[in-house]
């Protein structure tokens, strides 16, 4: 039998369990930063340096991080199904799980770009590269002579994974949501490109507004959420 595919689209909350602070959250990311400081080209326009050490912060601590039960939930799936996660978090733990198809929307904290490049007007990956748990300063230069900047996806930049994203949201037979607030544009609107037949879950231990009438909402955190929804489709 034809395997079903699931599309999975996960956001902060995936990752809280790992140590992970969310953005939105009470005491999250953006009460303590405020992201036209560290994730907009204003930001890093005027101080260079505070952007690249928000991000050498958030990349050791990655370093030190590990995988919690439900992205390796989510890997574990591969069993049963074709699955593919589209993700907002610039972290790597579901690769670390074991998800061997993950589409990062904004980027991610493991790879850099020269800060004038071809990645902004073409969105051609030829001069993104790796570096790992590695710190980025003032003065690393790109193989081109130019600043090497995180690969990050910042507040009015563009998104050029989201068309491949829709494509793959449009053949989803189950579409789940875990741990995103759906605010942040166009993540939040790739459930509008679920087919009419598919069923969408959400998982968050905070109620989301519910935009669809098919979204049924698990309101728990993502560990517990993943182990309700494997039972979910067990019973299917
Ligand atoms: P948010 O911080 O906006 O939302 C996190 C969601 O996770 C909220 O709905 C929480 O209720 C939920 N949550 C908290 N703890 C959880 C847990 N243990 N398990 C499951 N869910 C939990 O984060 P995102 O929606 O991911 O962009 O934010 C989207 C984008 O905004 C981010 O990718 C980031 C940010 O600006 C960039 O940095 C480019």
């Amino acid at each position: 039998m034809k395997r079903k595919n699931l599309v999975v689209l996960s956001g902060a909350g995936i990752s809280a369990e790992s140590g992970f602070s969310t953005f939105r959250d009470s005491g999250g990311l953006w009460d303590r930063h405020r992201p036209e400081d560290v994730a907009s080209a204003d930001g890093w326009n005027r101080d260079m340096r505070h952007v690249l050490e928000f991000y050498n912060g958030l990349r050791e601590q990655l370093r030190d991080a590990r995988p919690n039960g439900a992205h390796l939930a989510i890997a574990g799936l591969e069993d049963r199904y074709r699955v593919n996660v589209i993700t907002q978090n610039v972290d790597n733990l579901h690769e670390r799980a074991g998800s061997s198809s993950v589409l990062h929307l904004h980027g991610e904290l493991t790879k850099v770009r020269p800060e004038n490049g071809i990645y902004d007007s073409t969105g051609s990956e030829s001069e993104v590269f790796d570096i790992g748990y590695d710190r980025v300063d003032p003065g690393d230069l790109a193989p081109n002579g130019s600043q090497l900047r995180p690969h990050i996806v910042w507040f009015g930049e563009a998104v050029p994974k989201i068309g491949p994203a829709i494509s793959l949201v449009e053949k989803a037979d189950i579409f789940l949501i875990v741990g995103t607030s759906l605010s942040v544009y166009p993540a939040a609107g790739l459930y509008r490109y679920v087919p009419a037949e598919t069923p969408i879950y959400l998982i968050d231990p905070k109620e989301v507004r519910v935009r669809d009438r098919r979204m049924v909402q698990i309101r728990e955190k993502a560990v517990a959420g993943m182990e309700k929804f494997i039972g979910i489709l067990e019973n299917e």
